[in-house]
């Protein structure tokens, strides 16, 4: 049997994940029978299998159950669920409304429309009677699979310019199309043009999407559907204060929809239009944040650990100066070797340390006192014998906040991803190879055959098993094709009830990834699948 476990992200090929998606019900395209819409996807039943499952591990570690704090003691965190559509002047205040955007490039050869930073360019250059020459620039799009293409472009732009032999193109030639000089931005041959110079120069592009509220349909009814949640937690800091009993510091915590109006939506679900995030706002006071900052970051990266995901694949990027959005003193992102991305990483979740600059903003705008006094921390500075001015200066203060933010979306395709995995040694010649606490169906039950009292057993074993797992309850095809479906969908167990069933109460478990068939007692399936999915 071939081994298939340490498959390397670039050997998986994204066009037959995304088939293996639609054919089983993970993932579908929006408004499919329409011609779909550009940056939109609609989860099919396993697909919201798998996102609940993701979804509640995160809120299980994040507020259920979160971590144990630097002080030993568990952290505290509370959940909500604002509304996606908030006052507009939120977004004014959290510098959406003004800055919230992307630098964008149009091609008015191809009407096409490109983020300025996602499109690079590299040197063409050709040789001819020993002499070597600079054509112009080529353009790609940042993840592409480009140089076959890119050859053959760089042919017709040597033929416009005087003929010759193109020499090949590397990837170390790239640069972004925004940093080269102006003179030369003339000289680039964009992703789908034909002629060079018809990438115009990058323009600011809103990513919000806009909406009315009410009847009347003019600036003042005029609202936002949420680009991220954070905002929301935010507004209701002080409602969880004086209504929960919490104190600094502490986290909220919010899962929920975003909607950002992507120049260029692609690679899947990594960047639609419409997408879930799981955020939390961590609280505290500017003395402690880095210390918080340093924690949330490797609590992050372990929690993405304990999706099963390989350590390998997984990589901490510190922000550079110039790259920190307009709030942040500090980012980390967690990112993922994604086959489009390997040998390079994505952006996976950003840990951001956000300094007090929200509740500040929010505090200026809508005219609300938002400062926190810290009990705690003034009877400690009491007993360090601290100055009376200082430990007033110290305690009254507006909090800092620490956000790991993530996306649900972005974390499904990671795990599938991660679980696919080509074996053309299988009937399916594929499996899901996912944790199997995150698999959509935890068990596949069948009868080997529908008739001499296998059904009737294999349905009572389904009965039982379904209060405490998703299950599924096979009887059509034959039995290989049964496993082969339940191997595509990542199912980790298959049960079968078959002639022996009858005369000595055990059942066979096919075991998903070595595909090895062993026998338990019937009674004990139960346990053996609370065992195996308890990790
Ligand atoms: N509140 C901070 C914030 O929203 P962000 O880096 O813009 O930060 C956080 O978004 C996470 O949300 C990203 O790391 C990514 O996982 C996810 N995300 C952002 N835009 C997305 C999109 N267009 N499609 C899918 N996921 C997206």
């Amino acid at each position: 049997m071939s081994d298939t476990s340490t498959l390397a992200p670039e050997q998986k090929s994204m066009e037959e994940l995304v088939s293996l998606c639609k054919r089983r019900g993970f993932v579908y395209p929006a408004s499919e029978i329409y011609g779909g819409i550009n940056g939109f996807w609609d989860y099919g039943p396993l697909g919201i299998a798998l996102k609940n499952n993701i979804r509640d591990h995160w809120w299980k570690h994040m507020v259920d159950c979160p971590p144990i704090g630097p002080d030993g003691e568990p952290v505290s965190i509370v959940g909500l669920d604002s509304s996606i559509i908030q006052n507009p002047k939120t977004w004014e205040a959290s510098g959406h409304v003004g800055g919230f955007s992307d630098p964008m490039v149009d091609c008015t050869e191809s009407k096409k429309r490109y983020r300025a930073d996602h499109v690079l360019c590299a040197t063409a250059k050709a040789e001819k009677n020993g002499e070597v020459r600079e054509l112009g620039f080529l353009a790609v799009l940042d993840g592409d699979q480009a140089p076959a293409d890119f050859e053959k472009r760089a042919s017709k732009l040597c033929k416009k310019t005087g003929g010759g032999e193109v020499l090949p193109v590397t990837h170390d030639d790239f640069a972004e199309f925004h940093t080269l000089p102006r003179e030369q931005q003339l000289l680039v041959l964009g992703p789908d043009a034909t002629q060079p110079g018809t990438l115009t120069e990058p323009r600011e592009f809103n990513l919000m999407f806009e909406t009315y509220v009410g009847a009347i349909r003019d600036d003042s009814a005029k609202a936002y559907l949420r680009p991220e949640t954070a905002q929301g937690i935010f507004l209701n800091y002080k409602n969880v204060l004086d209504t929960m009993r919490v104190k600094m510091p502490f986290g909220i915590a919010q899962i929920g929809k975003s909607f950002r109006n992507e120049v260029t939506p692609r690679n899947f679900i990594f960047r639609s239009r419409e997408f879930e995030q799981m955020e939390m706002e961590w609280f505290c006071s500017p003395e402690d944040s880095l210390k918080w900052y340093e924690f949330w970051k490797n609590e992050r990266m372990k929690w993405w650990e304990s999706l099963g995901i390989n350590t390998d694949n997984l990589i901490f990027r510190d922000h550079d100066d110039d790259e920190l959005a307009h709030y942040s003193n500090a980012c980390v992102d967690v990112e993922y070797k994604y086959p489009f991305t390997a040998p390079g990483y994505g952006e996976l979740e950003g840990v951001a340390h956000r300094g007090c600059f929200d509740l500040t903003q929010h505090q200026t705008h809508a005219k609300t006192k938002l400062e926190y006094f810290d009990q705690d921390l003034q009877v400690k500075l009491q007993k360090e014998g601290v100055d009376k001015d200082e430990i007033k200066k110290r305690t009254r203060y507006v909090p800092n906040v620490i956000e790991p933010a993530s996306g649900l979306t972005r974390a499904v395709l990671v795990l599938l991803c991660e679980a696919f995995t080509p074996d053309e040694s299988r009937p399916s010649k594929v499996y899901m190879k996912f944790k199997p606490k995150f698999a959509p169906i935890k068990a596949g039950i069948f009868p080997l055959v529908n008739k001499d009292g296998m059904p009737e057993i294999a349905q009572k074993l389904y009965m039982q098993l379904r209060e405490k797992f998703t299950c599924q309850y096979d009887v059509k095809q034959s039995i290989g094709k049964r496993y082969a479906r339940m191997d595509e969908a990542g199912t980790p167990y298959c049960f079968t009830i078959d002639g022996d069933t009858l005369n000595d109460n055990t059942v066979t478990v096919r075991d998903r990834d070595s595909q090895e068939q062993t026998r338990i007692p019937i009674d004990q399936v139960e346990s053996f699948l609370a065992e195996k999915l308890s990790d």
